[in-house]
Protein backbone atom coordinates (compact mmCIF):
# COMPACT_ATOMS: atom_id res chain seq x y z
CA UNK A 1 0.00 0.00 0.00
CA UNK A 2 1.33 3.85 -0.82
CA UNK A 3 -0.22 6.45 0.18
CA UNK A 4 -0.87 9.80 -2.34
CA UNK A 5 -1.46 13.08 -1.43
CA UNK A 6 -3.64 15.96 -3.38
CA UNK A 7 -2.44 19.48 -2.90
CA UNK A 8 -2.37 23.06 -4.56
CA UNK A 9 -1.21 26.44 -3.58
CA UNK A 10 -3.69 29.14 -4.13
CA UNK A 11 -3.13 33.07 -3.68
CA UNK A 12 -5.34 35.17 -0.87
CA UNK A 13 -5.86 38.77 -0.76
CA UNK A 14 -7.14 41.23 1.52
CA UNK A 15 -9.45 43.06 -1.09
CA UNK A 16 -9.09 44.35 -4.35
CA UNK A 17 -6.80 47.21 -3.68
CA UNK A 18 -3.81 44.73 -3.62
CA UNK A 19 -4.71 43.02 -6.79
CA UNK A 20 -2.92 44.05 -10.14
CA UNK A 21 -4.45 46.69 -11.81
CA UNK A 22 -5.32 44.50 -14.65
CA UNK A 23 -6.75 41.63 -12.43
CA UNK A 24 -8.87 44.53 -10.55
CA UNK A 25 -10.27 45.61 -13.20
CA UNK A 26 -11.11 42.36 -14.85
CA UNK A 27 -13.03 41.16 -11.03
CA UNK A 28 -14.92 44.65 -11.15
CA UNK A 29 -16.16 43.78 -14.63
CA UNK A 30 -17.48 40.20 -12.45
CA UNK A 31 -18.50 42.29 -9.79
CA UNK A 32 -20.55 44.84 -12.33
CA UNK A 33 -22.11 42.15 -14.35
CA UNK A 34 -23.26 40.26 -11.72
CA UNK A 35 -26.60 43.01 -12.59
CA UNK A 36 -27.68 40.52 -15.64
CA UNK A 37 -28.02 37.48 -14.05
CA UNK A 38 -31.61 36.18 -14.07
CA UNK A 39 -31.88 34.42 -10.95
CA UNK A 40 -35.17 35.16 -9.68
CA UNK A 41 -35.86 31.61 -8.10
CA UNK A 42 -31.65 31.87 -5.81
CA UNK A 43 -31.65 35.47 -5.53
CA UNK A 44 -27.72 34.65 -6.06
CA UNK A 45 -26.45 36.66 -8.95
CA UNK A 46 -23.63 35.49 -10.52
CA UNK A 47 -21.36 36.90 -12.90
CA UNK A 48 -17.47 35.87 -14.67
CA UNK A 49 -15.88 38.14 -16.77
CA UNK A 50 -12.92 36.64 -18.80
CA UNK A 51 -9.65 38.09 -20.71
CA UNK A 52 -8.89 35.92 -23.42
CA UNK A 53 -5.35 35.65 -24.95
CA UNK A 54 -5.96 37.84 -28.04
CA UNK A 55 -7.26 40.52 -25.86
CA UNK A 56 -10.80 40.49 -26.36
CA UNK A 57 -13.28 40.11 -22.75
CA UNK A 58 -15.91 37.98 -22.67
CA UNK A 59 -18.56 37.68 -20.15
CA UNK A 60 -21.15 35.23 -18.58
CA UNK A 61 -23.98 35.72 -15.85
CA UNK A 62 -25.78 32.82 -14.68
CA UNK A 63 -29.28 31.94 -16.14
CA UNK A 64 -32.32 30.03 -14.32
CA UNK A 65 -35.63 28.89 -14.81
CA UNK A 66 -38.88 27.94 -13.50
CA UNK A 67 -38.13 24.17 -14.30
CA UNK A 68 -35.23 24.42 -12.06
CA UNK A 69 -32.13 22.52 -13.59
CA UNK A 70 -32.35 24.39 -16.84
CA UNK A 71 -30.95 27.08 -15.04
CA UNK A 72 -27.09 27.52 -16.05
CA UNK A 73 -24.08 28.91 -14.00
CA UNK A 74 -22.65 32.06 -15.08
CA UNK A 75 -19.24 30.32 -16.01
CA UNK A 76 -20.76 27.80 -18.35
CA UNK A 77 -22.42 30.78 -20.21
CA UNK A 78 -19.19 32.51 -20.20
CA UNK A 79 -17.27 29.13 -21.95
CA UNK A 80 -20.19 28.91 -24.58
CA UNK A 81 -19.70 32.78 -25.46
CA UNK A 82 -15.77 32.23 -25.59
CA UNK A 83 -16.22 29.12 -27.90
CA UNK A 84 -18.47 31.03 -29.97
CA UNK A 85 -17.22 34.12 -30.73
CA UNK A 86 -13.72 32.91 -30.46
CA UNK A 87 -12.48 29.55 -31.47
CA UNK A 88 -9.46 28.02 -30.03
CA UNK A 89 -8.70 30.90 -28.42
CA UNK A 90 -7.09 30.43 -24.86
CA UNK A 91 -9.43 31.79 -22.00
CA UNK A 92 -6.25 33.11 -19.86
CA UNK A 93 -7.84 34.13 -16.47
CA UNK A 94 -11.78 34.34 -15.51
CA UNK A 95 -12.77 36.63 -12.72
CA UNK A 96 -16.44 35.31 -11.06
CA UNK A 97 -18.30 36.91 -7.97
CA UNK A 98 -21.60 37.08 -6.79
CA UNK A 99 -24.52 39.70 -5.36
CA UNK A 100 -27.38 38.32 -3.18
CA UNK A 101 -30.35 40.38 -1.27
CA UNK A 102 -30.24 37.50 0.92
CA UNK A 103 -26.53 36.30 1.74
CA UNK A 104 -23.67 38.40 2.18
CA UNK A 105 -21.60 38.41 -0.84
CA UNK A 106 -17.95 39.17 1.23
CA UNK A 107 -16.48 35.81 0.49
CA UNK A 108 -15.09 34.13 -2.22
CA UNK A 109 -17.33 32.07 -4.49
CA UNK A 110 -16.66 28.23 -5.23
CA UNK A 111 -17.41 27.48 -8.94
CA UNK A 112 -19.70 24.39 -8.48
CA UNK A 113 -18.31 20.89 -9.47
CA UNK A 114 -20.41 20.49 -12.69
CA UNK A 115 -18.02 24.38 -13.92
CA UNK A 116 -14.94 22.74 -12.60
CA UNK A 117 -15.75 19.87 -14.99
CA UNK A 118 -16.45 22.44 -18.07
CA UNK A 119 -13.56 24.80 -16.82
CA UNK A 120 -11.32 21.71 -17.22
CA UNK A 121 -12.67 20.37 -20.65
CA UNK A 122 -11.94 23.58 -21.61
CA UNK A 123 -8.33 24.24 -20.37
CA UNK A 124 -7.33 20.71 -22.52
CA UNK A 125 -9.56 21.45 -25.10
CA UNK A 126 -7.54 24.75 -25.93
CA UNK A 127 -4.39 23.86 -24.24
CA UNK A 128 -3.84 26.55 -22.37
CA UNK A 129 -4.69 27.06 -17.91
CA UNK A 130 -7.60 29.26 -16.80
CA UNK A 131 -6.68 31.32 -13.74
CA UNK A 132 -9.16 32.13 -11.50
CA UNK A 133 -10.07 35.26 -9.59
CA UNK A 134 -12.76 34.30 -6.66
CA UNK A 135 -14.36 36.91 -4.94
CA UNK A 136 -17.67 38.27 -3.50
CA UNK A 137 -18.58 42.22 -4.00
CA UNK A 138 -16.00 42.81 -1.07
CA UNK A 139 -13.57 41.03 0.75
CA UNK A 140 -10.95 38.40 0.46
CA UNK A 141 -9.93 37.38 -3.38
CA UNK A 142 -8.63 33.75 -3.95
CA UNK A 143 -6.31 33.09 -7.03
CA UNK A 144 -6.06 29.43 -8.57
CA UNK A 145 -3.62 29.44 -10.91
CA UNK A 146 -5.24 26.23 -13.05
CA UNK A 147 -8.96 25.43 -12.96
CA UNK A 148 -7.91 21.39 -13.43
CA UNK A 149 -6.78 21.89 -9.62
CA UNK A 150 -10.19 22.57 -8.21
CA UNK A 151 -11.16 19.30 -9.75
CA UNK A 152 -8.42 16.18 -8.74
CA UNK A 153 -9.54 12.57 -10.36
CA UNK A 154 -11.40 14.20 -12.79
CA UNK A 155 -12.87 11.94 -15.64
CA UNK A 156 -11.77 13.51 -19.20
CA UNK A 157 -11.79 13.16 -22.73
CA UNK A 158 -8.73 11.12 -22.46
CA UNK A 159 -10.68 8.05 -21.05
CA UNK A 160 -12.81 7.95 -25.02
CA UNK A 161 -10.15 7.53 -26.65
N1 LIG B 1 -24.07 29.58 -9.72
C1 LIG B 1 -23.23 30.07 -10.67
O1 LIG B 1 -23.66 30.67 -11.67
N2 LIG B 1 -21.91 29.88 -10.51
C2 LIG B 1 -21.33 29.33 -9.40
O2 LIG B 1 -20.10 29.24 -9.32
C3 LIG B 1 -22.17 28.84 -8.30
C4 LIG B 1 -23.64 28.85 -8.56
C5 LIG B 1 -25.50 29.84 -9.87
C6 LIG B 1 -26.38 28.68 -10.18
C7 LIG B 1 -27.72 29.17 -9.67
O3 LIG B 1 -28.34 29.97 -10.64
C8 LIG B 1 -27.35 30.05 -8.49
O4 LIG B 1 -25.99 30.40 -8.67
C9 LIG B 1 -27.53 29.39 -7.13
O5 LIG B 1 -26.95 28.16 -7.09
Amino acid sequence: MKESKFEFQYEVYNDISELTEKDAWLLSEARTITEQAYAPYSNFHVGAVAMLSNGEIVAGTNQENASYPVGICAERVLLGNAATLYPNIAVETIAISYNSDTVKSDHPISPCGMCRQALLEYETRVKNPIRLILSGMEGKIQIIKTANSLLPFAFTPSELI
